[in-house]
């Protein structure tokens, strides 16, 4: 797929995804991701909330900023494809309403050695260029600053279920974007797999060094929040970890 068709595909599907019925499922902080046991409360990855400076890449309507925010952070900035979400996410800090930007998170923004943090919580699989991503994030940190992002386990990615049994029904191998359907309404997305291996390396390239990896324990449930997904069974969580998170620093 182009990368102009992965922004196209998913610009069109999340401006239509906020008026739908699907729910983001614990996507936005504290919730790291769907059926984790422990969320930000538990993990602490902020170490220093207080003043920060933070900019959310995929941030939706902005509710994990509200929590950063109501934690003591001093400004929020938003990055994200869809005016749909932006616009939610403006009326939500009309304080800050010029520090949300309509941008693909894969086009740098001018802003140099500013944040304290930059996080990308559920959105970094969406993307059409993951080292042009890790190559901003680089310029918008200030020197000690911290990229956080979580996104589904890869292995996860590959599970599926037949019946009662839970089955590796695709390459862990496989990163192309590909399409996926969310919801009720079955909004199209193009979305990908990021091994562990191309995570990391990129953000190597991209001179930063990995500071934590967790992969955590979920609770069973058949049910996020009361949203039932086909994608998030508890089956598959009962062996393998529904998110990844990663916690990237600069090399300075
Ligand atoms: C699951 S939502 C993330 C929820 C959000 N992080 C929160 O905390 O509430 C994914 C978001 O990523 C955005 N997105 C998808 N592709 C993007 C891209 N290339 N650049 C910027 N934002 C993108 C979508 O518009 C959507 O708002």
């Amino acid at each position: 797929m182009e990368k102009e068709e992965i922004i196209n595909i998913n610009k069109i599907g999340w401006n239509k995804l906020i008026n739908s019925k699907k729910q983001f499922a614990n996507t936005s902080l504290p919730e790291y991701g769907p059926f984790f046991k422990r969320n930000q409360n538990d993990i602490k990855l902020f170490e220093n909330i207080k003043d920060a400076k933070v900019l959310d890449l995929g941030c939706g309507a902005g509710q994990s900023l509200e929590y950063l925010y109501q934690r003591g952070a001093k400004e929020v900035w938003e990055i994200d494809i869809s005016e749909e979400q932006i616009l939610k996410a403006r009326n939500r800090f009309p304080k800050f309403r010029d520090n949300f930007y309509v941008s693909p998170m894969e086009s740098y923004i001018e802003i140099k050695n500013y944040f304290d943090y930059v996080i990308s919580i559920f959105s970094i699989g969406y993307v059409s260029d993951l080292s042009k991503t890790f190559e901003n994030v680089y310029k918008y940190l200030n020197t000690y600053g911290e990229f956080i992002i979580s996104w589904t386990h890869p292995f996860y990615f590959c599970l599926d279920i037949d019946g009662n049994n839970v089955i590796l029904n695709k390459s862990y191998f496989k990163e192309d974007s590909e399409i996926i359907t969310k919801g009720p309404d079955k909004i199209e997305l193009a979305q990908k797999n990021v091994m562990i291996s191309t995570m990391i390396n990129t953000a190597i390239k991209n001179n930063f060094y990995l500071d934590t990896i967790l992969e955590e324990e979920t609770v069973m449930k058949d049910d996020v929040n009361g949203y039932k997904s086909n994608f998030w069974r508890k089956e598959k969580t009962q062996n393998c970890p529904s998110t990844i998170i990663f916690k990237f620093k600069k090399y300075i």
